[in-house]
């Protein structure tokens, strides 16, 4: 076996796993350990939580847990919060809430909260055969996943329909189940997928022993939900009249700032290339809230690039038209999150920001990341249009280049006042780091 691989790792304890670790991959095995442990949280019950989310865990990775203020969506005011690790999207994020603060906020619709599961199956028999006992096969199925299904219904969701979809022409036997759900107010993913694993062992047993069915072989392919949730989807808009925009760019009134704003979306609408960079902005916010709350950002991204390639070529997710003097600027987006459930309750940090935006139901939810992309994909293109990112982006990282060289408090002021009106890279404050220590310029 080769030295590096490793059997029965899972079985190991924690302190194990890092001695094994250590040991097969680090040169500096004796600080490892300690210095990964330093990363434990002191409340031992709270560590093992931590823990358990995932397997063969061995420290706790950290991630900035910040919060943007000021953003009035319907007429609430909320303080999101945002886990990322990327400087300035949460500065940006601010900057934009506050923006439109004072221009009529946010306004979302959500359309629905209807999420999507699929039964995949194979049956070599005659297709009109099946399609004339499908309403019987759909009672037989619900009836069966009662045990699962009746919480939900008490809570007023549930199966909502099902329809069979014939791909025959594009694989042998194959038919599909799409089943839509509703799950208020948790995203549903488990319960979805029990429904569905109950379905394909109702539908087996179906196809062993319903006349119509059993003549000819029927396989269960899988049973899994979909991400691609088109119905659970909400808009987010911003609009003012262009005059309004005054102060969104020192350089060019309002009405400037709004056509070369408009022009910049519609590229990403045009062109793949931006397109993909204008989604990642907006996607800078949704997953940073996503994250915040617990939610799987996983999901969320997967689902909004679907939906961006929707008419078979990727676009921008956002669009903006400038109309009659009305500058409007909105984001389509497929949401499906959930404020109970999951991580929700489970992580500290996920039950607070739920308590810090007010225990929104899953609808609320949606608005309020919605409303963040949209803040965000505004800030970048902003400062596109205007003065570039590189700016203030590199104001932002300059605090984590001072860090990485190790520069102490005293340094950190002299650095950040002597680069405000300097261009911001690694070399340039190495070099005036350097400066500064070798004692050419004073701390104090
Ligand atoms: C950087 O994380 C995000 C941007 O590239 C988005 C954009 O270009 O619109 C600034």
């Amino acid at each position: 076996m080769h030295k590096r691989t490793v059997s029965g790792f899972s079985k190991k304890n924690k302190s194990e796993k890092i001695d094994w670790l250590a040991e097969h991959y680090f040169s500096d095995n004796g600080q490892l350990k300690e210095e990964w442990q330093s990363f434990e949280h002191s409340d031992s019950d709270l560590q093992k939580v931590f823990d358990a989310f995932s397997e063969n865990t061995v420290a706790n990775y950290y991630m900035p847990y910040g919060v943007a203020p000021n953003f009035m969506i319907d007429g609430k005011v909320y303080a999101v919060p945002m886990v990322i690790e990327e400087s300035s999207v949460v500065a940006a994020a601010a900057s934009a809430a506050k923006f439109w603060l004072s221009r009529g906020g946010f306004q979302t619709e959500v359309r629905s909260t209807v999420k999507l599961g699929q039964l995949h199956f194979t049956w070599s028999g005659p297709s009109e055969k099946l399609q004339a006992i499908f309403s019987e096969i759909e009672a037989e199925l619900c009836q069966d996943a009662k045990p699962i299904t009746a919480n939900m219904e008490q809570r007023g969701g549930g199966i909502i329909g099902m329809e069979l979809i014939d791909f025959t022409a594009e694989e042998a036997g194959y038919y599909q189940l799409r089943v839509r759900f509703e799950t208020c107010d948790s995203m549903g993913a488990n319960f979805i997928n029990s429904v569905l694993e109950s379905f394909g062992d109702s539908l087996r047993r179906l196809g062993d022993t319903h006349q119509a069915l059993r003549d000819y072989p029927l396989e269960i392919v899988m049973a899994i939900l979909s991400n691609y949730t088109p119905e659970c989807i909400v808009r987010a808009q911003v609009s003012c009249p262009v005059d309004e925009l005054e102060g969104a760019c020192q350089d060019m009134d309002g009405a400037a700032f709004a056509e070369k704003f408009r022009k910049a979306v519609r590229i990403a609408e045009i062109d793949p290339y931006r397109a993909t960079t204008h989604n990642k902005g907006i996607f800078n916010g949704v997953d940073a809230v996503v994250l915040a709350t617990g939610n799987d950002f996983r999901a969320i991204e997967a689902c909004g690039h679907t939906h961006a390639a929707a008419d078979g070529q990727y676009r921008s997710l956002s669009h903006c038209t400038v109309e009659d003097g009305v500058f409007t600027f909105w984001l389509d987006l497929p949401l499906a999150v959930g404020t109970v459930g999951g991580l929700t309750k489970l992580h500290p940090l996920a039950r607070r920001s739920l308590e810090l935006l007010d225990q929104p139901s899953a609808a609320e939810l949606m608005s309020i990341i919605a409303a963040t992309g949209l803040a965000q994909n505004f800030a970048a293109v902003r400062s596109l249009v205007t003065t570039g990112i590189q700016k203030g982006h590199m104001k932002m990282h300059l605090m984590n280049i001072l860090n990485f060289l190790g520069a102490t408090d005293a340094e950190i002021k002299v650095t950040q006042d002597h680069f405000t009106d300097q261009i911001v890279s690694f070399n340039a404050v190495r070099a005036y780091l350097q400066t500064i220590r070798s004692g050419s310029i004073k701390t104090i």
